[in-house]
């Protein structure tokens, strides 16, 4: 990568480029590497190109444009249009030839109501939109679909991450379907079966490292150095674009209104990084008026951001050794951290953190609304409350859980929090017992006749009324 005028890399339509976040050297799409060659910080992806003389205009479209091109792709069947990243293809990076994308349909994600949240929580307008109703069953989808598409436009053969499940299930899922070779890295022991499963049965090389998270990242640094493989980590610029959707599709269901409050759960931190990108760039292009606060929440076991805010400002990473129960954010040194900051500094959002009860009872209060999620997205709605009783998040505003994982992702938590055991022998068990048994629905184990169900079934409804 080199400095150079901007102009120098435009390509017709999209016109966009690698741009290093710290020492800003700029290189053409389609880098090998996923760091910056002059000062090792993270990359991203910028579009001089949709600056012309009369203002910002994304392939030569302006926002009426685009609001009516992507809407008009849903009803296509062609894969990139019935794609929910692709479809939105004029403010993502190109590729050299369209047949490189793999696409498994990811995106198009819903957006539900959730009353019964809205109701703990204390606002009256509260949305979840479900990532985890993405094939594989997470927001990962969206931006694997973008960076597995550069990867086979690079020619690689293998591709590489180190996970916390999510990732791993969704890039063997992607790298199969594109007849590459992925190799994962998981921290052993920490990551669910569910998850597991998926990235043993896409054909994944699956090493389980005798470290945590952050253990595997420095070790798959190395291991990219020494081989040709491509890093597929959010710490992948590419990544961040594919997941960059999620907030156009949001803002489209909206019908281009914003909303005051999105809520994500911070881990790595690029799906914050990613969203955040999002919403400036849609105001920069004139889709929108205004930016939504967008507010990370981290488990209290996993807070590097939240204590990197509260006690220097943003200005440099205090790492954490992360523990939660809530294995996806199992994550004590962020890779995306100051792309994080950024977004909450652009955005006004806040960071904030809840304890594993908190997260628990938020979980169960989303199941209750008949949406679910796994336990790391359920830290939205805990963080929620918390943002609410401060003043930070008014009870008429309108705002926006990202749902990030599947409920299916981690049955274990969810039977063993039914069945009153996941706070045993923890310090949390008083806790656990006095505010989350309301909640819990333990199976109920009976002799095979009528009348013991139905004994089971006035009982319940005495105690519902
Ligand atoms: N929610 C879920 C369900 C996740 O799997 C992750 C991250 C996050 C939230 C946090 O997102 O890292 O972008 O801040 N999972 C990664 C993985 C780290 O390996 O699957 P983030």
């Amino acid at each position: 990568m080199t400095d150079q005028d901007s102009s120098t890399t435009q390509i017709e339509n999209v016109i966009s480029q690698l741009r290093c976040i710290a020492c800003g050297a700029t290189g053409e799409d389609g880098a090998k590497s996923v760091r910056c060659p002059q000062c090792g910080d993270l990359l991203e992806v910028a579009y001089p190109g949709w600056k012309t003389s009369r203002g910002m205009r994304a392939a030569g479209l302006e926002a009426t444009g685009l609001r009516s091109l992507w809407k008009e792709r849903r009803t296509s069947f062609e894969p990139l249009d019935a794609s929910g990243v692709w479809r939105f293809r004029e403010v993502l990076p190109e590729l050299r030839d369209w047949n490189d994308v793999i696409t498994l349909r990811e995106g198009n994600t819903p957006v539900y109501e959730l009353p019964g949240c809205g109701r703990v929580a204390g606002v009256s307008l509260l949305y979840a939109k479900h990532q985890g109703m993405n094939p594989t069953g997470s927001f990962k989808d969206t931006g694997m679909t973008a960076a597995a598409s550069f990867a086979r436009q690079g020619g690689f053969r293998w591709v590489a991450c180190a996970s916390t499940g999510n990732t791993s299930a969704s890039m063997a899922a992607y790298a199969a379907r594109a007849g590459m070779r992925s190799l994962v890295l998981i921290p052993q022991g920490q990551i669910t079966w569910g998850k597991l499963s998926q990235a043993l049965d896409y054909g994944a090389v699956t090493c389980q490292l005798k470290t945590d998270f952050d253990g595997c990242m420095r070790v798959l640094d190395e291991v990219v150095q020494r081989m040709p493989v491509y890093l597929l980590n959010s710490i992948n610029p590419y990544r961040l674009e594919g997941q960059k959707t999620a907030a156009i599709e949001l803002l489209e269901r909206f019908d281009w209104q914003v909303p005051d409050h999105v809520i994500v759960p911070g881990g790595n931190l690029g799906n914050s990084s990613a969203l955040g990108k999002a919403f400036v760039e849609m105001k920069e292009l004139g889709l929108i008026s205004r930016l939504p606060k967008l507010s990370v929440i981290q488990a209290e076991g996993a807070n590097a951001l939240v204590r990197t805010m509260r006690e220097n400002g943003g200005k440099t990473l205090i790492s954490v050794r992360a523990e939660t129960m809530a294995t996806a954010i199992r994550i004590g040194s962020p890779a995306s951290w100051k792309k994080a900051v950024r977004v909450l500094e652009a955005t006004g959002g806040a960071v904030e953190e809840v304890s594993e009860v908190e997260m628990a009872l938020a979980k169960a209060e989303i199941g209750a609304d008949g949406i679910g999620c796994e336990p790391a997205s359920a830290v939205t709605l805990a963080g929620l409350k918390k943002l609410v009783k401060q003043g930070f998040v008014k009870k008429n505003e309108s705002v926006v859980l990202i749902l990030t994982g599947n409920l299916l992702k981690d049955p274990d938590f969810t039977l063993k929090f039914h069945r009153g055991d996941l706070f045993i022998g923890t310090e949390h068990e008083e806790e656990a017992t006095s505010v989350l048994t309301p909640r819990q629905h333990a199976p109920i184990v009976l002799d095979a006749n009528a009348n013991t169900v139905v004994k089971v079934l006035e009982h319940a409804e005495r105690n519902e009324s």
